[in-house]
């Protein structure tokens, strides 16, 4: 079986007081073990949550795809794993919009948290210009194919995907179950061509964009929806904790 995974992206939210009343909540409360439950928090308050809880993964939300140098401001692979963070997220459309994060740098950076034994979650997603001109599949599967070329079925093992179509990430707008079913086998069968049905098949495959307690569990019924990537909704403890337990 897939293995299942809910993940809160914390973004550019909470103060450190905030952020470790939440993850004390979370792991407290948290009773579903058939779940791979992450928590993707800002930089600052990694190493102190790092290796604090067996039940939920910290992650890195954003690095640099160098072992170290001259890159002020930023955060080396190497340095994420001096402090026990194993995995991060590549390709949110913040960082691709807001910080000019090409498909090209995308790609870099896979490669680089792929040599630095860094897990990630690949997000991909459409605008909604590129939804109504109907170009959202061939858009999808063209980012994925630029950040994963080159890359052997080996490492797939170490790569989710996370669906995250931009109209629906923090507006409130959610992708209905049946479009993000829809992209979400699209982007299986890509999978397929790309890599075989066992790879496709056991390739983790995230819905994100507005999911939350009262629509996740129509969104984890669709058969190629493996979990979410949780905005908004991963900073209540509660309204995670229901989204974790909607399988
Ligand atoms: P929201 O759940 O707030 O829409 O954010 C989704 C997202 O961007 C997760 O990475």
């Amino acid at each position: 079986m897939r293995k299942r995974i809910v993940a809160g992206n914390w973004k550019m939210n909470l103060t450190a007081e905030e952020a470790v009343n939440l993850f004390n909540e979370i792991e407290e409360k948290l009773t579903v073990t058939d779940v791979d439950v992450r928590a993707y928090a800002p930089s600052i308050y990694l190493q102190s949550l790092s290796g604090k809880s067996k039940k939920v993964t910290v992650g890195a939300q954003n690095f640099y795809p160098s072992s170290k140098g001259a890159f002020t401001g930023e955060i080396s692979p190497t340095q994420l794993r001096s402090i026990g963070i194993n995995t991060v997220l590549i390709g949110h459309s913040e960082r691709r919009d807001l910080f000019g994060e090409n498909n090209e740098f995308i790609h870099t950076k896979v490669k680089s948290a792929l040599e630095n034994e860094l897990d990630i979650i690949l997000c991909c997603g459409e605008s909604l210009e590129t939804r109504d001109a109907g170009n959202e599949v061939e858009f999808v599967t063209g980012q994925l194919s630029s950040a994963l070329n080159g890359v052997e079925s080996e490492s797939m093992k170490n790569i989710a995907i996370a669906y995250e179509p931009i109209w629906a990430i923090g507006t409130g707008r959610t992708a209905t179950s049946q479009q993000a079913e829809d992209m979400h086998l699209a982007i299986r069968n890509w999978l397929v061509s790309k890599y075989g049905s066992a790879i496709a098949e056991s390739t983790s495959i995230l819905y994100g964009g507005s999911c939350n307690a009262g629509n996740a569990k129509e969104l984890f019924a669709c058969p190629n929806v493996d979990g979410g990537l949780i905005g908004g909704a991963s900073l209540d403890a509660e309204a995670f904790l229901t989204i974790i337990s909607s399988y």
